[in-house]
């Protein structure tokens, strides 16, 4: 068995049973692997530490005052709940075995390698999205002081009980000392397996908001409220989840999801009188982008008026759409052509931490693919024989950007 393929068996049961994994933000089982991860890095001669933000930072700098600045390679170690082994860890994880690589044969860069394994890319405790990345980049996350976790945990003091400080996220800026970002990820979808690629270039990223719903009507006896005079606001809900559908499906540039839905009181015989639930709204296009928001708003006020329902509407996050820098997109396709790989170029549904990182610095992505097309499930899986080119394709271009 591989280095790389040991790694990911080994991470994977990091807050895993071999299958679905739960790694969250400021939990003890993502602190368990990014700890895992800074031996590992340590092992190799780099410097590496977690940082003010939970970011797991490792760094090979180079001596010399014209060094220049890190290529920055990277991914994330936190996963959705219940969810796959691959989608960021094997990103993160193939940058180690890169390095590895490199260290192994006695490369010798010219600027330093850094590498990151960015907290909380999914989001899944806060509803943040990205907040290891964003503080890498400077961005202001004040605004997230209050956010309450799923488990009714406040993220300060989240954050407080792993002896980390809210007040401190500003430091964990590097981005200063960053020339360009590389991250390998799963494709996270079905079409590399269909057209049997190896690899891909990753072209844009789709622009994604995220959005929190609440719908309030009148809690009421099951039996006794005559069905045309309820104030149901599960009923309100449903609308918006099938219109939202049906929206996507008509633009054909756009998918909705509701993932998340809480229902108050929760009782069998009760009539809901309160639904909580958060729309994930996304399109690569940039024109369509800026649109979304009031179609999320529009759709909610005329499901809230058919069914007599108050409503508000809180915006949960936004990443823009963005596309992944050209020299970079091609450096990595004539890599892949000269390793002789079946590869092609491919936007990304998902949401990266690249995409945070993209109106900073170059950046460029690169895919292997995804078993049917599984992601965000415990069933994601990438063989090992699909894990080898990505690394293949990531050391050789590493020492392009290294020596240059
Ligand atoms: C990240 O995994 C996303 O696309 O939501
Ligand atoms: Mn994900
Ligand atoms: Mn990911
Ligand atoms: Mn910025």
């Amino acid at each position: 068995m591989s280095m790389l393929d040991s790694w990911v068996d080994e991470v994977g049961l990091i807050g895993g049973n071999g299958s679905a994994v739960n790694r969250f933000a400021w939990t003890p089982e993502l602190l368990a692997a990014c700890e895992w991860l800074v031996e590992r890095l340590r092992e190799l001669g780099l410097n590496a530490e977690i940082d003010a933000a939970g970011n797991v930072i490792g760094r090979w700098d180079v001596d010399g005052a014209d060094a220049g600045t890190a290529v920055l390679i990277g991914s994330h170690l936190d996963t959705v709940p219940d969810g796959g082994r691959f989608d960021g860890a094997l990103g993160v994880l193939s940058g180690l075995e890169a390095i590895r690589r490199l260290k192994a044969e006695g490369f010798g860069p010219c600027r330093p390698l850094w590498i990151a394994a960015f907290n909380d890319e999914e989001g899944a405790r806060f509803g943040t999205s990205m907040f290891g990345s964003t503080a890498f980049v400077g961005d202001d996350l004040t605004a997230l002081r209050d956010r309450v976790g799923v488990d009714g945990v406040p993220l300060a003091e989240a954050m407080r009980q792993r002896g980390f400080d809210f007040d401190e996220v500003p430091r964990a800026k590097g981005i200063d000392g960053v020339g360009c970002y590389l991250e390998l990820h799963i494709e996270q979808g079905p079409r590399m397996e269909a057209q049997s690629l190896d690899t891909a270039v990753v072209t844009a990223i789709v622009g994604i908001g995220g959005y929190r719903v609440t719908l309030r009507g009148q809690t009421n006896h099951a039996g006794t409220t005559p069905m045309g005079e309820r104030r149901d606001a599960l009923t309100g809900a449903s609308r918006v989840v099938l219109a939202l559908r049906d929206a996507a499906l008509a633009s054909g540039d756009v998918t909705a999801n509701v993932g998340r839905i809480e229902v108050r009181p929760g009782g069998t015989n009760v009539i809901p009188g309160e639904a909580v639930f958060f729309v994930d709204i996304r399109t690569a296009n940039p024109n369509i982008f800026p649109t979304l928001g009031n179609l999320v708003r529009d759709t909610v006020r005329t499901a809230a008026t058919a069914e007599g329902l108050t409503a508000e509407i809180a915006v949960t996050y936004e990443h823009q759409p963005v596309p992944m820098d050209s020299e970079l997109q091609e450096l990595l396709g004539r890599e892949m052509e000269a390793q002789g790989l079946a590869w092609a170029s491919l936007s990304s549904g998902a949401g990266h931490d690249a995409q945070v990182l993209a109106p900073h610095v170059p950046t460029g992505m690169l895919f292997v693919p995804s078993q049917a097309g599984i992601s965000h499930a415990p069933e994601e899986f990438t063989p090992p024989g699909q894990r080898e080119p990505g690394v293949s394709v990531l050391t050789s271009v590493l020492k392009t950007l290294l020596l240059s």
